[in-house]
């Protein structure tokens, strides 16, 4: 049997309840097929960081860097809870696991799956991937600020790409379009942000030459919202900066029936890291201890785990299982547990 070595950070607010229903999904999907999951469990997160004041130590990152893949529910506390304000578990914990582990291709696809209850009135065929480079742009970190506390603060976050990283998530976005419907809409700014957009264009339009057969348009990023809300449908893969694929992913899961839906891969396509499966979603502390949260983001980042570590058909049974759930919902509410018990059922029938 293959033995698959996999850590499990549940993390903070609705992580753990959502994870438990991934984790009853990956073991139906998987029981019987000669497939064994090794699982570790990670306790980190806020809770950790206010218990311990340890946001992520070296040995943390070690013992999961000896891992195959990652499953994550959500970090964070309340957004803007004073306790937390040293801990920057976003920075401190989720961005550094990204950063560490090269994992460079933020991998968000949306699909409005029969039945979802999305918020357009024709909404059209909705079924595309951001493509979100997933360890540069102004997420680096490189910034300052100085004169705090005076009149003339000046605070600065630099956005930090480079060639290289441009061009292996837009190789991967190509890629990945040709497996698809041969579309790639390029999202930046680059009617202000002159050098960074810029220089995404220039490789984009490299990459281009080599891929004749895709289809690339480009689309500022202030018009994509639009779009994405008015004529979802015309977009297959869209390749973008680390921040606006970060906002446009909220706005894509809110279109597609909701953030509770919408999953994610961290990726690092060389292998030479272990991948991390994640919700688009946070920790919603505002539902959190409810048993209200909806587990199938979760799910179906359980999807692109098996999908990720070439179980196709494990992989495709839980997407179908979670789809024909989706599909057979009414407007009742259920618990997470029950949703998480619904899909399971599904792959042992
Ligand atoms: P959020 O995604 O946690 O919540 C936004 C809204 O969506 C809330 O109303 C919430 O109830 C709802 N929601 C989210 N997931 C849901 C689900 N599965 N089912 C039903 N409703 C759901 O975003 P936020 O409030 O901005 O952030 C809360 C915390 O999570 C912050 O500390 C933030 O930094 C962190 N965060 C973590 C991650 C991550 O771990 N990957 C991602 C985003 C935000
Ligand atoms: C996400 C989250 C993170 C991001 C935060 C919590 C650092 O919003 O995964 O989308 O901005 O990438
Ligand atoms: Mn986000």
């Amino acid at each position: 049997p293959t033995t698959i070595r996999l850590a499990v950070i549940a993390g903070d607010g609705i992580g753990p309840e959502v994870v438990a229903e991934a984790e009853k999904v990956l073991d139906a999907a998987t029981a019987g097929r000669g497939i064994r999951f090794d699982k570790t469990r990670f306790s980190l997160g806020a809770a950790r960081y206010l218990e311990t004041g340890e946001t992520l130590t070296d040995e943390d990152l070690e013992a999961i860097r000896g891992h195959d893949a990652i499953l994550l529910g959500a970090v964070g506390g309340v957004p803007g809870d004073p306790r937390l304000k040293d801990a920057n578990i976003e920075r401190g914990l989720l961005l550094k696991l990204r950063f560490e582990l090269d994992h460079y291709v933020n991998l968000r696809p949306s699909k409005l799956y029969p039945g979802a209850p999305g918020p357009l009135a024709e909404p059209g065929a909705i079924d595309f991937v951001v493509v979100r480079e997933g360890t540069e742009g102004p997420y680096v970190g490189n910034g300052g600020s100085i004169r705090r506390g005076t009149p003339h603060e000046v605070a600065n976050e630099t956005s930090v790409n480079t060639a290289f990283g441009i061009e292996r998530v837009v190789r991967y976005a190509f890629d990945l379009a040709e497996r698809r419907r041969n579309k790639l809409t390029l999202v930046h700014k680059t009617n202000v942000l002159v050098h960074a957009g810029g220089m995404w264009q220039r490789i984009v339009d490299a990459v281009a030459a080599e891929h004749p057969g895709v289809a690339v348009d480009y689309l500022h990023v202030d018009a994509a919202t639009i779009f994405l809300v008015t004529n979802p449908d015309r977009f297959d893969v869209i390749v973008t900066d680390n921040l606006f694929g970060d906002i446009l992913t909220d706005l894509a899961g809110a279109v597609t029936g909701g953030i509770g839906l919408a999953a994610s891969g961290n990726i690092n396509p060389d292998g030479a890291f272990p991948s991390m499966f994640e919700p688009v979603h946070g920790s919603a502390p505002d539902i959190a201890g409810q048993g209200i949260a909806d587990p199938t983001a979760a799910i179906l980042s359980v999807a692109l785990l098996l999908d990720h570590l070439g179980l196709r058909d494990e992989a495709a049974s839980v997407t179908r299982a979670a789809e024909d759930d989706i599909a057979a919902r009414d407007g009742s509410s259920r618990s997470t547990a029950q949703i998480g018990d619904a899909v399971a059922a599904r792959l042992q029938a």
